[in-house]
Formats: C-alpha cells, sequence, structure tokens
C-alpha cells in the first residue's frame, strides 16, 4: 500500500501550501508574465530596470503592449537616455482593460486610451494617449495621439489575459512619439522650487529658497529623492508654527519632507516602514513611517499622520509627491499624549530666529495624531485574520492529503 515514499509525501504537502499561498495573493507578476515568453526579455528586461514592473503590478486594470526583441532594438538603436526609454515604455502600457476581444469590438471603432505616461505628469498635452482604431480585414491599429493621426502599429497577439485584471498584448513595433522620446532633461538641471510652485506647492518652495534648505534637495536630485511637500493650503495654516522654529529649525523641518532616496508610488505602496530623511544626522533620527493600506499611502511621524494625495512628478530618480499634513518631526515637537524624549537642537542665538527656543514651541495636540492608532489596529486584525485563514487551510489540507496517501 505504500503508494509514496514518506519525504515525497511531505514534499507534496508542502508544494499544495506553496500553491495555495501563491494564489493567497492575488496580484499579477508583469516580470514573471513576460519571462514565459523569450521573445519579450529585453521589453521585460527594461520594465524592470525603468521600474515600471512594479507599477504595472500594483494597478488592478492595465493593459501592455509588449513588443518583440527586434522592435526594442530599434528602439534602443536611438540611443535615448534611460529616462527617455522609460517614457517610451510608459506609452505602451494603457490604464485600461483591453483583451483581444474588446480590441476587436470598440464602441464606434476608435477610442483614446490614457497611458501610465499620461500618469507620470510629464506628457504634454494629450501626448500621453494612445489611439486605438479597428481597421479594415480585422486588423486593430495603435498610434500615438499628437502623432499626425498615423497608426504605426496593430495588434500582432494575445500573450496573457486575466480579464479584467491585467492583459498583456503584442503589437508590431515601438509607437513613435517625439514627446515619449524627447531628451528628459538631467535631474540636476532640473529646478525643483520652480516645478513645485507650478504644482501647488509654492508657499513649501519659497520656504525652501529662503531658509537654504534648497541646497540639501538639489545636491541629492542626481543621487535619487522622494520629497514630500505640503500643498499651499496645507502650509499657509502651519505657516504660525513654522515662524516660531529657530532658523535651524526650520531648516530641518523642510529637511524633514525629503528622503534621499527614490521611491516610486509602487515602492512606496509595496515597503512599510523606517524611512530616513534629509534631516537625519547621528543623533538626530528625524525619521517616520510609511504605511500603506491598499491604494493609501500614510506617513506617521510620532504627532502627525499625513496622506500622500497626489503625484507633480515620478520618474527616475526624482519622485515629488503632495502631502495634506505638515510632517512634525519629535525632534522639534512634542508629542501630544506622550512628552518627547528628545530635545529639540540647542541652537546658538541668531538674528532671524522669532522665538528663542524652538523646544519652547509645543504644538497644540493635532486632531489627526489618534487617527493612526485604530488603522493601525484594523491593520493588524486583518493580518492576523488572513494568516489564520491560510494556516486553517493548511491544516485541513493536511489532513485530507494524510487521509488520502494512507488509503
Ligand atoms: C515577480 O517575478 C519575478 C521573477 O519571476 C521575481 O523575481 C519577482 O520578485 C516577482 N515580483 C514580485 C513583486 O513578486
Ligand atoms: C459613438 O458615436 C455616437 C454617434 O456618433 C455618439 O453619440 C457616441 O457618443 C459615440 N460613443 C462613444 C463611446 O464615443
Ligand atoms: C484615431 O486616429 C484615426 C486615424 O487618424 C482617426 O480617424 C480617429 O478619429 C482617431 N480616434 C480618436 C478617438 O481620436
Ligand atoms: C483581479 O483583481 C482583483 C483585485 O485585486 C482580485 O480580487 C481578483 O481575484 C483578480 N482576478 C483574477 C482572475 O485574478
Ligand atoms: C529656479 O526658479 C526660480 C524661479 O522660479 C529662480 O528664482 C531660481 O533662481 C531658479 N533656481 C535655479 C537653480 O535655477
Ligand atoms: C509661538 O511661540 C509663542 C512664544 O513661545 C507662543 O506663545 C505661541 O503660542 C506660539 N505660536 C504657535 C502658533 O505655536
Amino acid at each position: 500500500m505504500q503508494l509514496f515514499p514518506a519525504t515525497s509525501r511531505t514534499s507534496i504537502f508542502y508544494l499544495l501550501v506553496l500553491l495555495l499561498l501563491s494564489y493567497a495573493t492575488d496580484a499579477h507578476n508583469i516580470t514573471s508574465i513576460l519571462a514565459k515568453n523569450p521573445e519579450f526579455s529585453t521589453f521585460n528586461h527594461y520594465l524592470t530596470i525603468t521600474h515600471l514592473a512594479g507599477e504595472i503590478n500594483r494597478r488592478q486594470t492595465i493593459t501592455v503592449c509588449a513588443v518583440d526583441n527586434a522592435g526594442m532594438a530599434d528602439l534602443l538603436s536611438k540611443h535615448l537616455s534611460i529616462f527617455g526609454i522609460k517614457n517610451v515604455l510608459s506609452l505602451h502600457i494603457l490604464l485600461d482593460y483591453f483583451g483581444a476581444k474588446k480590441l476587436h469590438q470598440i464602441t464606434n471603432g476608435t477610442a483614446l486610451a490614457a497611458t501610465m505616461f499620461q500618469a507620470t505628469g510629464s506628457a504634454p498635452g494629450s501626448s500621453g494617449f494612445v489611439n486605438i482604431t479597428d481597421l479594415k480585414g480585422g486588423k486593430v491599429g495603435f498610434g500615438a495621439e499628437n502623432n499626425g493621426g498615423k497608426l504605426d502599429a496593430t495588434f500582432v497577439k494575445s500573450v496573457h489575459e486575466i480579464p479584467y485584471n491585467i492583459s498583456v498584448i503584442q503589437i508590431s513595433k515601438i509607437l513613435p512619439s517625439a514627446e515619449a522620446e524627447a531628451p528628459t532633461p538631467g535631474p540636476s538641471q532640473l529646478n525643483l522650487t520652480a516645478l513645485m510652485s507650478k504644482k501647488g506647492c509654492k508657499n513649501f518652495a519659497d520656504l525652501l529658497s529662503a531658509s537654504g534648505a534648497e541646497k540639501t534637495f538639489d545636491d541629492n536630485l542626481d543621487g535619487g529623492l522622494t520629497v514630500f511637500c505640503p500643498t499651499d493650503e496645507v502650509m499657509k495654516i502651519f505657516m504660525p508654527k513654522y515662524k516660531n522654529l529657530t532658523a535651524e529649525g526650520k531648516v530641518a523641518l523642510l529637511s524633514y519632507h525629503g528622503v534621499p532616496v527614490y521611491q516610486s508610488m509602487a515602492m512606496l505602496k509595496s515597503n512599510n516602514g523606517l524611512m530616513n530623511t534629509l534631516a537625519t544626522d547621528g543623533a538626530n533620527k528625524y525619521d517616520f513611517t510609511v504605511q500603506n493600506d491598499g491604494e493609501e499611502v500614510t506617513l506617521k511621524t510620532k504627532i502627525v499622520t499625513a496622506k500622500i494625495t497626489g503625484t507633480i512628478l515620478d520618474e527616475q530618480p526624482l519622485a515629488v509627491y503632495t502631502i495634506n499634513k505638515v510632517l512634525l518631526p519629535m525632534e522639534l515637537f512634542k508629542a501630544s499624549p506622550t512628552p518627547a524624549p528628545a530635545p529639540a537642537p540647542e541652537p546658538e542665538p541668531e538674528p532671524e530666529a522669532d522665538s528663542p527656543k524652538a523646544e519652547k514651541n509645543s504644538s497644540p495636540p493635532d486632531p489627526s495624531a489618534p487617527e493612526g492608532e485604530p488603522a493601525d489596529q484594523e491593520a493588524d486584525v486583518n493580518g492576523g485574520v488572513r494568516f489564520n485563514g491560510v494556516r486553517c487551510f493548511a491544516v485541513v489540507l493536511s489532513m485530507w492529503l494524510g487521509a488520502a496517501l494512507l488509503v
């Protein structure tokens, strides 16, 4: 009656549990989808190094228009910078579901699809849209909008479809787009404060310039930088407290809103945890915690929980997001329920300082501060339930397996 040696029984059991665990996360993985088709290996490689793969994986409804290695060779022969390649490839990621069937049955025969290039905020005019048109003889044409109405590429085949989550299709060639291929200014030539000013964070940008904190941000532009800027409304309300800080405190507060690494939205959404900032300096931790909950990303200091409300720019190596609250470091502001252990840095007396000491500035309890705790608990409860569910299933499975193998 010996059907399987004991070792293979256990390995079958672990295999099943592994399978089960992989079903427990229902997200798709574009890298492994494309890995099954060697003809897309170059396309796949560039999705990874441009961080677009993570961006695709976190979207729930997405269509990837892949081109084969020959198509990618044409693109690479243009010798674009990696930022240019990223823009071109983001034009091939449609923010809607287009399976083979839907492509051939487009209402009125033509549609404009928004792409991830549009979502980066760096696509001028309507250049971030792709025109999809049903042509004669069952063909489907694709062209970048703003390309003189030319539909350069056609649908080749469906590669992978999970309706209505992800569709991977092959198109005949890369969509030419002068806008996507335009040389992107090297990040260090970029005027960060001018960019923020244009996109609703003028107050924060002006303070960066006035305080001298701007230089620290600029110095980090090339190596990777993420900025969380409070919007103008938020900054306006905060101004009385800001004015109370010493010159040194002001620089620390502003620098606390920058992180010296590039964090795309996808990375923020998949990595919870502590983050050091541009204000971090030896004993002065000046860190905060990133915590995501589905589509929402929050930044928690000991005093306040802010939420990311928008993306101004997300292009490696620079990401700039808007937030709905000023991040208050405990090094400068006392936590309301328990006094902060770390005192504010002792500043030299400086003429600009409007108040004698930063540490005197015990801000009133922020109404939003307690918000974080229920959310925490909720997350823990959910995690526990999910874990128990899996474990419970695994126990049942092992019993069933044991019975099946012993019969
Ligand atoms: C996706 O799959 C690739 C290769 O199969 C793997 O290296 C990568 O870690 C996976 N990504 C995620 C987010 O699971
Ligand atoms: C299709 O065409 C009709 C008539 O021209 C128009 O009323 C309708 O809005 C179009 N539908 C879409 C989805 O463009
Ligand atoms: C797409 O391009 C075709 C061909 O230039 C044009 O006739 C059609 O109106 C365009 N579709 C949309 C939705 O703009
Ligand atoms: C599609 O995505 C949703 C949300 O992530 C998930 O619940 C569902 O199981 C997915 N469908 C398939 C067929 O994977
Ligand atoms: C950035 O732009 C602002 C005006 O928008 C200007 O005052 C400042 O000098 C510029 N900075 C650099 C480094 O060019
Ligand atoms: C600023 O500091 C002064 C003196 O320490 C204090 O009276 C005032 O309440 C503070 N204002 C704010 C908005 O924190």
